[in-house]
């Protein structure tokens, strides 16, 4: 038996009960010692999977965070792929630059530093990186179906918006992807509903890790 007796202890021995549940999908930052979301290791296998099958070249993610699932997206979409990657928050975008540039794969992003979904209305947006360079405020990045792969991993409140912006610049026959949606399926209950009866939408539920939607574009 473990007699916990300083409060730094209890306190830890709690927070080590809340996260328990979450350890799958946190990753510890080995630098600021910080813990992140991220995607599980079966989610990112079955993307891995789905890059290949669907020959993926062209990526979308909202919500980078420390650059973790776009790093791995970069590397899979090989030398002639691109992945545009969107972070509201200073820090974390920061650390996912640095990430970038030590895996060796900032030649193939784009991170762009801005809220969804108004980020995609161009006047929004508060920085873009390409190559880890900085370039004009307000470029236009997006263009109608360029986009194989769209990722949705932000605030779940918002997908809804964030599906309406995404779906004319994501390809005919592509797909999109919104994490959190077992794991907050009350929160998403709207979102994973008119995301399933859309007419331009063919959505299956994977019922692994947070719960991925996936939704093919058949237009
Ligand atoms: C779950 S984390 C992303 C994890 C990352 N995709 C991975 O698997 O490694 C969500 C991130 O979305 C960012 N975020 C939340 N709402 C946003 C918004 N409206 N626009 C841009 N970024 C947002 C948060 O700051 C946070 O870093």
């Amino acid at each position: 038996m473990r007699v916990l007796r300083d409060i730094k202890s209890i306190y830890n021995f709690i927070y080590y009960i809340i996260i328990k549940e979450h350890l799958q999908s946190l990753m510890l930052d080995s630098i600021s010692k910080k813990l992140f979301w991220t995607l599980p290791d079966d989610s990112l296998n079955i993307f891995k999977e789905l890059f290949e099958i669907f020959a993926v070249k062209s990526v979308l993610e909202i919500g980078t965070s420390i650059g973790n699932s776009s790093s791995k997206f970069a590397k899979w979409v090989g030398d002639d792929g691109l992945v545009v990657t969107v972070e509201s928050h200073d820090e974390r975008f920061e650390m996912a630059r640095k990430r970038f540039a030590d895996e060796g794969v900032e030649e193939r992003l784009i991170q762009i530093k801005g809220h969804a979904p108004e980020v995609f209305d161009g006047d929004h947006v508060k920085e873009i990186l390409i190559n880890g360079q900085s370039v004009e405020i307000g470029r236009q990045v997006f263009k109608p179906e360029m986009f194989d792969f769209v990722f949705l991993d932000a605030t779940k409140m918002e997908y809804l918006k964030y599906l309406e912006k995404v779906l004319p610049l994501t390809k005919n026959g592509g797909l999109i992807v919104a994490d959190n949606c077992t794991t907050h399926s009350q929160a998403l209950n709207e979102f994973i509903e008119k995301t399933m009866n859309h007419p331009d939408l063919n959505s299956y539920l994977l019922e692994i890790d947070n719960g991925l939607l996936l939704s093919f574009i058949k237009r």
